[in-house]
């Protein structure tokens, strides 16, 4: 019969405190050139029980960049340069719910993008592209995901809403108000346009948030500060690196065609070219 799989590449773009993957083997960093400027890192490239895999930190080793100085772009371009077919984006999130507290895991499938001063395509000028970001998170590596969180008895949801802020400042209680009326179910300040560059890059993309505080909306938690958040972190960083472990066996062979995780999102697109 034929196979209708391939070997899968995984990608990790890791948050916040995650700049390691436990187990990572034959290891080595290497520079990945984009033409779209500087990522922000030189990826890793290792294997994990033979499987090859990619790591990106995405602020950079020592966290170097601020959620609107990421090179998002650069970032998704040198992934796809690599040759990575699959991401998991790792991030660290607010919680807009009650019930998500911190060290909750939320495998979100939706998105809200309320950033303001990023590039957010790689087309333009010339090639015009409008990808569907209908359905922005690939159900098999949300599968993949939720299975290992569930082997490993990690606290977690499956399905939420994240709602991506400008920052770098944390949000006031107005605003936070504003995103629990919308139904959000976490905040962040990096998946957006991280995801619909991987959407455009034809790259299926799923996201674990990892919740390290209240925001400022919950009465027993009125603001937001740093040390907060670092101190969650933490362990957080421990169970996504053993989330990745798990997870991405699962992924290690993959469809010809992951056609809702977006392999075919330019197909559909309407593009543009310019007059000579
Ligand atoms: N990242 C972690 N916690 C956050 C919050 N409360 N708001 C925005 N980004 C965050």
């Amino acid at each position: 019969m034929a196979d209708d799989t391939r070997e899968a590449l995984v990608g990790v773009i890791g948050g916040s405190g995650v700049y390691q993957i436990d187990g990572l083997e034959n290891t080595r960093w290497e520079t990945v050139p984009s033409s779209f400027g500087e990522p922000s890192d030189q990826l890793l490239f290792g294997e994990l029980d033979g499987q090859r895999l990619v790591f990106l930190p995405r602020h950079g080793r020592g966290h170097r960049y601020s959620p609107t100085d990421i090179n998002y772009r650069a970032n998704i371009d040198a992934l796809k340069r690599a040759g990575v077919t699959d991401i998991i984006s790792v991030s660290a999130v607010g919680s807009l719910k009650h019930e998500y507290a911190p060290g909750h895991l939320v495998l979100v499938d939706q998105f809200i993008d309320r950033t303001f001063a990023r590039e957010k395509s790689f087309f333009g000028k010339g090639c015009v592209a409008h990808v569907s970001m209908a359905h922005p998170v690939s159900t098999r590596i949300g599968d993949a995901l939720e299975a290992a969180c569930k082997e490993l008895g990690l606290a977690h949801t499956r399905g939420g809403t994240y709602l991506t802020m400008e920052g770098p400042q944390f949000s006031s209680l107005a605003e936070s108000n504003l995103y629990r009326s919308w139904g959000c179910d976490v905040i962040g300040m990096t998946n957006m346009p991280e995801a619909k560059l991987a959407r455009e890059a034809e790259i299926p993309y799923a996201t674990v948030a990892m919740v390290t505080d209240y925001d400022c909306w919950h009465p027993d938690h009125d603001h937001v500060t740093v040390e907060m958040v670092v101190k969650v972190l933490l362990s957080n960083a421990e169970h996504a690196r053993s989330l990745i472990k798990t997870a991405a066996p699962k992924l290690r062979r993959r469809p010809l065609v992951d056609e809702q995780g977006g392999d075919h999102a330019l197909e559909y697109a309407l593009i543009t070219h310019a007059e000579a």
